[in-house]
Parts: structure tokens; C-alpha cells; sequence
């Protein structure tokens, strides 16, 4: 995307001349550079600036609703009297009338005729709903997320929004915080890759192309960290934790162009994340040259005051505006107070100027001042085509994750089915949460999936509700049972347990759940279980129950089709986990990238083990079967010695050893045993997904960019590389490189 301009912008030079530019055009009589779709951008925004009153520019950094509020959690009195001038609106609405309508006033009915920026919540899809973002990182597949992105923006842009509120890019390592559904997991690495191929998605080669939509990474930082998975609370992050884990995803999304970043709700170790001049602007927009402005999230100027950080709302809005927030995302703090702030003294005439200023630039990336609005096409033409459905359907697919599979039960010799669950059936929790304009009359339950094969007998009893009773439930499950060869059980949690304020005190399933899974157990009859959940869950007390375990996430849409293709065995489970499943929820956090114990030579004589649980997870990151066995050989590295700065070629052999052909993923790691900073165990830096046929052999290979790939950010954020020793690892094999 263009916004990128550092040698423009950042030039006194430049200024100058758009200054001189500016002036000659006012001296010119009516020629308003503005309105000019050929001049050049920082003119036109200058221009523009220079004819605006205050008034003007403080509407600009507003942010209010168009529709009815479609999220629970955006708490607050609605506004019912737009303003003509407001800069943005969130957008519930797909009616491109009702936003054509609400343009034309600011274009037509405003002094100067700026037109509005329309932005949604298109999270995982906007109808077309693809699995939730960590299904998606399970995929190890980015190349699909892009497309999943493309057609989003596509189906986002004909509904009249130019602007979404994603990737989350929030490093997540507490599996009882709801909004783990909407990130990539619990690796750096992952959603450093998975969020920049969202935001290249949307943004495509140029903002203002057909059907690109601006990109905002959210939320910005360390959310991820919010104490005890507690939705808007606190965290205590250290400098090396918020430089190594949680701020690389954003910088990696930053250079992939992102228009937009959004300032999270919490607090970071002392300092909300909406009022931290060190993170906003030293971070963001000094060090990283991000020219993009920065929305707040939904209210959290306001609730500075709430976090007290601001005696009232007057002085959340002075915090947020010289930390570096620019637009006030629904609580007009901006609105009531930056006029009296300048006024004071407390805010200045040049932050003010800057905010707008990127607000502006962004809209006319973006071609609104040329093209204000939508055109209006009908729901056919516009949402769920044969192409979008298909795309869903290998997204689906591609992240299920093969957690268990004895005696090879799956791909499922059996025709008779009995179909049992809550989730067997159901249309609704299966998106997801942030399901966007998703219908459940749009989705392929997995009832209605295995049936339109027409591969099986399937006789359905859903057995109890998500977490109630249903009378008879347990019996009827169990009659059935009995009469079919296999049980494929559909278990999981209702959508709205995830996302935004999804927080649980455990990750276990419900009772009732488990229940029902003991009660068929005891038919003897083969179990397949199905888990259908926005977060890793609590398998200890599941897993000796089924005999196969295939964790499909909340797969969106085609979400019947996809268990189908896996299922049958039309395609081999591919999935690998972007997030850890815990032995029980007392072992939260468990990550695989965590620093050493201090008793590792004394681990087996039992130190630093809990005394009633493994210290093991039940599933770790990377981990997911397929109905293949892939044979990893030795790593072959191109030079065992280096100098910092070097690239190195590093490659492995897989072979596919089984009778069918099937997509592999191999994971490159690398670690640093020795380091003045202690570092992770280990930590993914490379990963590639590639299909292998049957009996055959690839070779995966890694270049290896020693500063990139084995540096680290000390406490100040300074990277630093040190010389010595490090591992390179891929399978079970690894190798060492010294690096001088
Ligand atoms: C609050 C959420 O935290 C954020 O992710 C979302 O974009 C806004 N609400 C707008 O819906």
C-alpha cells in the first residue's frame, strides 16, 4: 500500500514545497487542491487541513455507529443524531443505500464535502464465514488466509465498508481469555506471518483498487496478557516479553502496510495501553514510521478514567491525544474536550494537526474523495459464490487438527453412523464468534455435511444441549449407539464463550458433555470425537473416552463439507496447533516457547515437576496427526559456521510414507542456549506447507538470515545478535551452527 512515505513525509523539503504548493493554489483563486485527484497526496491533505475550522478537524477523530450495534460487549447510549462531519462510523449495516445515504450528506451537505470512512468488525469473514482466526493459523497455510482475506474484503467492500478492524494480532498464552479465537495463537513468529498475509489481503496492491479495504491491527498491546484470561484487565508484562513476544507480531504488520493500528483496553503494567506515549508514539510512529492513525478500541479514552489513569473524561482525552490515539472510537471525549484542551494548553495545535492529518491521508488512499460510494449489487452476485464457499471449504479443512487416532479408526471404514451431539447439528455456534453478517441459514451443518455425501447411514440424536440437560438426551444418545457401527460425537462450546468478554474460569466442557461421552463409552461402540471451540480445552478426562480426536475449531460456513472431506478421507488432517491444550486448566500458562527451568538436569528425580499432574501439556504447539506417517531425515546445513549477517541454506528431507497422498508442514526452530537475556527453549522461525505424494520425498528448505532469525530485543528494544552457539531444529533432528 502507499502510505509508506518516510522519504517523502519525513522531509523538510517536501513540506516546504507542498506549502509553496498549497499557497500558490490559494493564491489562484478557486483551485482547491483537495478536490484534485491528480495532485499529489501531501498536498491535497494540506490543502485540505488549511480550510478546515477547529470544529472540522475534531469531527474527523470521532467515531461513532451507523445501524444497530450487532457486538453485546460496545456498551453505551447510542447516538442517534450523526453528525454530517463525523470522520468515521462502524458500520452494522450491509444495506449499501444506508451508507450511499449517509455519504452523500457529508459529501454533499458539508462545508467541505469530506466524505466518511465506513469500518466493521470483519474478523473471519464478512457472509462468507471462514474458521476463526486460530483455526486458520492451524492450517499453517497463510497463502489461503490471504485469499479468505480477499474475498472478505470483496464481500466487506460491496456492503459498503472500506475498513476493518482486523488481523488481531494479540500473542495469546491463556487459553481461558476468550479472544485467543481471534488471533493466531501463541506464537510470535505465526502471527507475525498470518497477520501481515491478512492485512496484504485486504490492502492488495493499492488502497484505492476496486476491492481493497484498509487493515487495522488491533489490539495494540499486549492484550494477550490480560491477567488470569480476564477480558479488559490488567497486565504485567515485562520490556522483554512486550519486545520479543508481543510487539513483534504489530512491527512485522506495520511493514506489511497496515493503514490502521487500534490501541487495546489494557492496562500495561501500569500504563493503559490508550495513554502509553512510549508504545503509541515512540514505538509505533517514531521508531517504526507508522504514518497511519490509530483508533482507539470502543470506548477506552473514556475508561482511562475507569483504569484511573484520568481524573475524568477531559483528561482521558488530553492522555490519549498526546500519547498518539487519533481517532476516539464512539466516547466523543475528543469531541467534547480537544477544543478546550487547546484552549488550556494541554494538547497542541501540531498533535492535533498530525492526528487529522493521518486521518485525512487515509481517505484519500483510499479514493474516497473520488468514489464516496457503494454500488449496489445484489446478494447473489455479491456474497457466498461458488468460489468464496469452495475457499471456505479448504480453509475448513486445511485447519482441523488430528488429536488422537488409534488403530487408524479415522478415514471411517463405516457406514453406519450415529451422529450424536450438541454441536452435530447446530448452525449457529459453529461460525464462531465475530461471525460478521454469517446466517446460519448460509451454513452446511456436519449433520447435513456427512448426509449430502451420501457415503453414509446416519441415524441423529443430539444427546444434551451445549450445557443443559435435554430430557431423555442420554438415553436416546445411547439407543442409538447401539444400533450403528461407529458414534461420531459432535462436543463443544457455544460461540459467544470466546471472543471479546468470553473469559472462563476453566476450559474443561461442560458436565453434561462429558456425560454423554462416558455414557457411550460404555456401548463399546468406536467413538470419534468432533470439538468444536473457539479455545485449546481440557482433554484429560476426555481422551481415554474416544478413540480418535479431531479438534475442528469453529470452521464458519462450509463447516459440515470440511469434517466431511476429513472424514472420509477424501483429504488427510494437515492442521498442526498454533496453541497449546493444557493438561488441566491449573496448568495455564503452558506454552512451548517459554524459558528454561533452573532444574532441567534434575527434572527426572522430580524437581520442578507439579506432584499431581505431568508438567507436560496434553497437545503442544505444532503438534497434529495426519492419516499418513511422515519420515523426517537428517538436517543438512549448508556452512556449520557463520558470521552475523550471513544467509544459510538449511534443509531436511520428509518423505511420505504412507499410501496416500498428504499435505506436511515442516516447523524450523532454532535456540540459543546461551544468551545474556535468557531465551525460549525454543522458537519457530521458518515454517512451509507442502503436499507429498505417497512413497515420495521432498526436500523443505530454510534460508536461514542469521541477524533476522537468531537476534533478540533487549530490554530497551535494541535487537542485538551474539556470537556463539545455536540449534537448528526441524522433526526430531537438529544441528548446530556457530556463529562467529
Ligand atoms: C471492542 C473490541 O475490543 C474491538 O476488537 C472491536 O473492534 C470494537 N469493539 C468494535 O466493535
Amino acid at each position: 500500500m502507499s502510505l509508506n512515505r518516510k522519504n517523502m513525509y519525513g522531509n523538510r523539503a517536501c513540506c516546504f514545497y507542498f506549502a509553496v504548493v498549497v499557497l500558490l493554489a490559494s493564491c489562484s483563486g478557486n483551485y482547491e487542491v483537495y478536490k484534485d485527484s491528480g495532485a499529489n497526496l501531501e498536498a491535497r491533505v494540506e490543502d485540505l487541513l488549511a480550510r478546515m475550522t477547529l470544529e472540522e478537524k475534531v469531527w474527523q477523530l470521532n467515531q461513532l455507529i451507523l445501524g444497530d450495534n450487532l457486538n453485546v460487549n460496545n456498551i453505551g447510549e447510542e447516538i442517534m443524531d450523526i453528525p454530517a462531519e463525523i470522520g468515521s462510523l462502524i458500520s452494522f449495516t450491509t444495506d449499501p443505500e444506508m451508507r450511499n445515504a449517509m455519504q452523500k450528506r457529508a459529501v454533499e451537505e458539508t462545508r467541505l464535502g469530506i466524505p466518511i470512512l465506513f469500518g466493521m468488525d470483519v474478523i473471519h469473514g464478512f457472509r462468507t464465514i471462514f474458521p476463526i482466526p486460530l483455526a486458520q493459523a492451524c492450517s499453517f497455510n497463510p497463502e489461503l488466509t490471504m485469499q479468505a482475506s480477499q474475498v472478505a474484503a470483496k464481500e466487506a467492500k460491496l456492503s459498503g465498508i472500506d475498513w476493518s478492524f482486523s488481523p488481531m494480532v494479540d500473542v495469546a498464552r491463556d487459553p481461558r481469555w476468550g479472544r485467543v479465537a481471534e488471533g493466531y495463537g501463541e506464537d510470535p513468529y505465526l502471527a507475525s506471518v498470518f497477520g501481515s498475509n491478512v492485512i496484504k489481503g485486504y490492502q492488495g496492491k493499492a488502497l484505492n483498487d476496486t476491492f481493497s479495504i484498509a487493515a487495522c491491527l488491533k489490539h495494540y498491546v499486549a492484550y494477550g496478557a490480560s491477567e488470569g484470561g480476564r477480558d479488559y484487565h490488567a497486565t504485567e508484562v515485562s520490556r522483554n516479553t512486550l519486545w520479543n513476544v508481543y510487539l513483534r507480531p504489530f512491527h512485522a504488520g506495520i511493514q506489511a502496510g497496515s493503514a490502521t493500528v487500534m490501541s487495546a483496553f489494557n492496562d500495561i503494567s501500569g500504563v493503559p495501553a490508550s495513554a502509553n506515549h512510549y508504545t503509541l508514539t515512540e514505538i509505533l510512529k517514531q521508531d517504526w514510521k507508522h504514518e497511519g492513525f490509530v483508533v482507539s478500541d470502543w470506548n477506552s479514552i473514556e475508561q482511562l478514567v475507569f483504569q484511573g489513569a484520568a481524573a475524568n473524561r477531559k483528561h482521558a482525552a488530553e492522555l490519549a491525544l498526546n500519547a498518539g490515539v487519533d481517532m476516539d472510537m464512539k466516547d466523543l471525549c475528543y469531541k467534547d474536550y480537544l477544543p478546550e484542551l487547546l484552549e488550556d494548553r494541554k494538547i497542541s495545535e501540531e498533535r492535533l494537526d498530525d492526528a487529522v492529518r493521518r486521518v485525512l491521508r487515509l481517505k484519500f488512499t483510499l479514493g474516497l474523495f473520488e468514489h464516496p460510494y457503494t454500488p449496489i449489487v445484489s446478494d447473489s452476485l455479491r456474497y457466498l459464490t461458488d468460489e468464496y464457499r469452495n475457499l471456505a471449504r479448504e480453509v475448513a479443512t486445511e485447519s482441523m487438527v488430528l488429536l488422537k487416532n488409534d488403530n487408524d479408526i479415522l478415514p471411517l471404514k463405516f457406514k453406519k453412523i450415529a451422529l450424536v451431539g450438541p454441536m452435530a447439528d447446530d448452525s449457529v455456534n459453529i461460525m464462531g464468534s465475530w461471525s460478521c453478517h454469517g446466517k446460519a441459514t448460509d451454513v452446511v451443518t456436519i449433520k447435513a455435511g456427512l448426509e449430502a455425501s451420501g457415503l453414509y447411514e446416519i441415524e441423529y440424536s443430539k444427546g444434551c444441549e451445549i450445557d443443559a440437560v435435554l430430557p431423555n438426551g442420554l438415553a436416546d444418545a445411547r439407543r442409538i449407539a447401539g444400533q450403528n457401527d461407529v458414534i461420531v460425537l459432535c462436543l463443544g462450546e457455544y460461540a459467544w464463550w470466546s471472543g471479546e468478554n468470553g473469559s472462563k474460569s476453566t476450559i474443561s466442557l461442560p458436565k453434561i458433555q462429558k456425560e454423554l461421552l462416558k455414557e457411550l463409552a460404555q456401548t463399546g461402540k468406536p467413538i470419534v470425537l468432533l470439538l468444536s471451540s473457539g479455545r485449546p480445552l481440557e482433554l484429560y478426562d476426555v481422551e481415554p473416552y474416544a478413540n480418535s480426536i479431531l479438534q475442528i475449531w469453529q470452521p464458519g460456513t462450509m463447516a459440515g463439507y470440511a469434517v466431511c472431506d476429513i472424514l472420509s478421507g477424501n483429504i488427510s488432517p494437515s492442521g498442526k496447533l498454533a496453541m497449546t491444550f493444557p493438561y488441566n486448566t491449573g496448568q495455564i500458562p503452558v506454552y512451548y516457547n517459554a524459558r528454561r527451568q533452573a532444574r532441567i538436569p534434575y527434572q527426572s528425580q522430580g524437581q520442578g515437576r507439579y506432584k499431581d499432574i505431568q508438567n507436560e501439556p496434553m497437545y503442544p504447539f505444532g503438534y497434529g496427526l495426519s492419516y499418513t506417517d511422515f519420515k523426517y531425515g537428517n538436517i543438512i546445513l549448508s556452512d556449520s559456521i557463520a558470521e552475523i549477517g550471513d544467509r544459510l541454506k538449511i534443509s531436511v528431507n520428509i518423505r511420505n510414507m504412507g499410501n496416500m497422498d498428504a499435505e506436511e508442514t515442516c516447523l524450523w526452530y532454532i535456540s540459543d542456549p546461551v544468551s545474556y537475556i535468557t531465551r525460549p527453549v525454543k522458537e519457530l522461525k521458518y515454517f512451509e506447507k507442502r503436499m507429498i505424494g505417497s512413497g515420495e520425498e521432498e526436500t523443505f528448505t530454510f534460508e536461514l538470515d542469521t541477524y533476522r532469525d537468531l537476534g533478540y530485543y533487549a530490554d530497551d528494544g535494541n535487537y542485538f545478535v551474539e556470537p556463539g552457539q545455536y540449534y537448528i531444529m526441524a522433526g526430531t533432528d537438529s544441528i548446530k551452527l556457530i556463529l562467529k
